[in-house]
């Protein structure tokens, strides 16, 4: 594999060489400035995204049909600050001030994915992105529980995934109730799938025939690749739609024994309407391009959570 590594540095190729090995760093003076920067990246922007699930999520707990649904969906918002909180933690001991990072950030510099950038409009929307989205936020983080090379990282994500699976199992019970309850409702999964799925497709970025970047996986902070993740996830999300009638844009390949994608992406999104247009390709720039500026929500969803006004309207 490719690798950005400069070679002719003895300490990163004495580094490489022993993470390779299957030695765990569990300090920053074991690491080089390179390896930091590669690992803290990684923290920082797992740790954002917990936190804008927040915003998502917490609508949930007032538009839940039963006192069950409240307390799992109060729970799971209770679990995704707690990672936010495990993750900051240790951002600590590599100079970030929770507090600073977490209050007085300034909200458009948020690292958050555009999945988590569209406040869920009922709680149909919460279920189905509990179904899909947090199974792919779960792929990403037991792959680092599994692979990540600095023992402190991967050892604070075996309660994360843990509770990811409440997360998952949630939505997915609720998907399965929701498509079999009425038409009406029937139609409304059936919405939700078609604007998320695309969304939570793209969660593990772009095609690894794209990434130029090697870092994460020639240190191993992580161990499998943006299109093993995407396989993996496409893996338990197309059966599980297709169990049940759900239309999804992908389906398993008999010529080459994976799942794959209907569409090309990047593709164009009517953000305004939720509305895909599979045969509108946009090109990578402009993807980027979105992606850094994040949805119309995301701002005001975080100056919101920065406000602390949740508290009040939360029941
Ligand atoms: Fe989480
Ligand atoms: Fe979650």
């Amino acid at each position: 594999m490719a690798t950005r590594l400069k070679q002719d540095d003895p300490r990163e190729l004495a580094l490489q060489e022993r993470i390779k090995a299957g030695f765990k760093l569990e300090d920053e003076t074991e690491m080089t400035p390179r390896y930091r920067d590669v690992l803290v990246n990684t923290m920082h922007i797992a740790a954002d995204l917990e936190v804008m699930t927040l915003p998502d999520y917490s609508p949930a707990i007032k538009n839940s049909p039963n006192l069950e649904a409240k307390i799992a969906v109060a729970s799971a918002c209770q679990d995704e600050l707690g990672h936010a909180q495990v993750m900051y933690r240790l951002l600590e001991d590599f100079g970030y001030d929770t507090h600073q990072f977490l209050f007085e950030r300034e909200a458009a510099e948020f690292r958050t994915f555009q999945l988590l950038e569209f406040p869920h409009r009922d709680y149909i929307e919460t279920v189905v992105s509990m179904c899909i989205g947090d199974r792919a936020g779960y792929i990403t983080t037991t792959d680092l529980e599994d692979n990540c090379s600095f023992g402190p990282y991967a050892r604070s994500l075996r309660k994360v995934n843990f509770e990811e699976t409440f997360h998952v199992g949630h939505g997915e019970r609720w998907t399965r109730f929701f498509w079999n309850q009425s038409p009406a409702s029937r139609q409304r999964v059936q919405e939700a799938f078609d604007f998320y799925f695309p969304l939570a497709a793209a969660w593990f970025g772009v095609p690894d025939s794209m990434k130029k970047r090697t870092d994460q996986l020639a240190y191993k902070i992580r161990g499998a690749s943006n299109d093993e993740m995407r396989q993996k996830w496409l893996t338990q999300v197309v059966p599980f739609c297709e169990e049940l009638g759900i239309r999804i844009p992908a389906r398993f390949d008999e010529e080459t024994g994976k799942f794959r994608l209907d569409y090309e992406p990047p593709v164009y999104l009517d953000e305004e309407k939720r509305v895909w247009h599979f045969d509108r390709r946009i090109t990578w720039e402009e993807q980027f391009a979105i992606w850094k500026r994040g949805s119309v929500f995301k701002v005001p969803a975080i100056r919101r959570l920065q406000l602390e006004v949740w508290g009040k309207e939360l029941w």
